[in-house]
């Protein structure tokens, strides 16, 4: 069941829903802060042109040992994320119509509106995406930082650097889609709640499931 608090803006009385708890906002912070930190450190050791990274860590060694350490760091705090949001992660058959309107952002005069449940359809397939890149990259990381005498290690090292450029190409949009693009919304996730203004606008059928319920 949906938390609802009230909030106080210039003197007028609003509700809004708890969307994320604050377990959920700092396991976001946590795999956010290791993700940046793997990012860098990771091209630093893919292009071993570490001379930035070895002034920033101390030496090559350091910078290896750090992508090792918040390669566990971020997969924990990632891995019970995700699985927190798993329930509303599922696709809803209106989802298919945010998707045929690409939720409405090609649309210069705003007037496109797609509908969307408590997340949308493209957070719900950054969901998916970026879980499977996870995946393959704790599968392939771990392989090769814990057998690195295995044979087959060219390959479980494509795969890694492939999965890596992707997800850190798909939080790259996620960055830009929760800030410049839909202002407000990196709010959701500073105080974990999301107004009945925000929801109406970005989350019609949410707003009317929580309407339904007598929550709004
Ligand atoms: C780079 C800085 C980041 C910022 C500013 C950011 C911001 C946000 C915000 C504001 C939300 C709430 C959106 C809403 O409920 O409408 C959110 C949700 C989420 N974030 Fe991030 N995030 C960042 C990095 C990451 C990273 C590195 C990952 C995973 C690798 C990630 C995964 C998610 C997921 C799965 C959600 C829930 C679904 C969604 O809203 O797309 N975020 N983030």
């Amino acid at each position: 069941m949906a938390e609802v608090v009230l909030l106080e803006e210039r003197g007028e009385a609003k509700r809004a829903v708890v969307k994320y708890s604050a377990l959920e906002r700092l396991l976001h912070l946590v795999h956010l802060v290791s993700f940046v930190v793997l990012a860098l450190t990771g091209l630093a050791l893919t292009y071993r042109s570490a001379g930035w990274a070895v002034y920033l860590f101390g030496s090559y060694a350091a910078v290896k040992a750090i992508h090792h350490l918040f390669a566990w760091i971020f997969v924990i705090s990632a891995g019970l994320f995700f699985l927190k949001l798993l329930p509303h992660a599922r696709f809803a058959p209106y989802d298919a119509e945010w998707i045929s309107k690409l939720g409405g952002y090609l649309d210069r005069s705003h007037r496109v509106r797609a509908p969307a449940g408590r997340v949308n359809a493209g957070q719900k397939l950054f969901f998916w995406f970026v879980l499977l890149g996870i995946i393959v990259l704790a599968v392939t990381g771990f392989v090769i930082m814990y057998t690195p005498a295995q044979p087959g290690q060219a390959l479980h090292l494509a795969l890694h650097d492939l999965a890596a450029g992707l997800v850190i190409a798909a939080v790259l949009v996620h960055l830009y889609l929760t800030t410049i693009a839909n202002p407000g919304t990196f709010w959701i996730m500073i105080t974990g709640q999301a107004d009945e203004d925000y929801i109406r606008e970005h989350n019609p059928q949410w707003y009317e499931e929580l309407k339904e319920k007598g929550l709004l």
